[in-house]
């Protein structure tokens, strides 16, 4: 059992950084395994719209170039995918929403050419951010859109995993942050485990 995990923030070393990686120590205490993958400054371009990967369902993007299409054979392999990100204007940085717009489209492929089950159906999601003031919910909703378009499951946790911090290292002063951070990875494992054990059932 695996969860595939970016962060969305150039800063590889940022709040987000230290916030995500907090959650998945959370992952790997519950026996799941992780992958941390540095999403800022990887060079990932933007989608083109030219709507070559509708015209089939092979799920594989034009662009050859940067990462993206490797991620995503990972990702169809991974039981879970959670994504960090700071705020940018009340809402996710600019290579996170690449990221949710290419990725989004790659998995809807299948749904457009007919097929009732996308790859990433049924896999699980999380989202975190991080924020200085506010806007912090607004960038997980936009990471949430992605994953209720890609019929994946959303464990809910007791409060939004955002957490509070300009400079980098802030956030480890953002007991409730971390908290609600570390709870998003266990609710995430745990929802892993058991539908691994029901892979079998209709
Ligand atoms: C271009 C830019 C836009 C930002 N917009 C917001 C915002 O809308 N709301 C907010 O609270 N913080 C905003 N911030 C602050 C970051 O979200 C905050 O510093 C965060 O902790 C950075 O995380 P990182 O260290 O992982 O990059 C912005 C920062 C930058 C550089």
């Amino acid at each position: 059992m695996k969860v595939m995990a970016f962060n969305g923030s150039p800063r590889k070393n940022g709040n987000t950084a230290a916030l995500l990686r907090r959650c998945l120590a959370a992952v790997e205490a519950e026996g799941v395994e992780t992958r941390f993958i540095q999403l800022g400054g990887s060079g990932i371009q933007p989608c083109r719209g030219c709507n070559a990967c509708r015209k089939n369902d092979r799920e594989e993007c034009i662009i050859k170039n940067d990462p993206l299409n490797a991620w995503y054979a990972e990702m169809k392999e991974a039981d879970g995918i959670i994504l960090a990100s700071p705020t940018y204007i009340w809402g996710v940085t600019g290579e996170m929403k690449i990221f949710l717009d290419r990725a989004t489209y790659l998995a809807r492929a299948r749904l457009r050419a007919g097929n009732l089950e996308g790859s990433l159906k049924n896999k699980v999601g999380g989202a975190l951010a991080c924020h200085a003031f506010t806007g912090g919910v607004n960038a997980i909703q936009q990471m949430h859109s992605m994953f209720f378009n890609v019929q994946m499951i959303v464990p809910g946790v007791s409060y939004w995993p955002v957490a509070t911090g300009l400079q980098p290292g802030d956030v480890e002063q953002d007991a409730g942050g971390l908290r609600y951070a570390e709870e998003l990875g266990r609710a995430v494992a745990r929802l892993v485990r058991r539908l691994d054990a029901t892979k079998n059932l209709a």
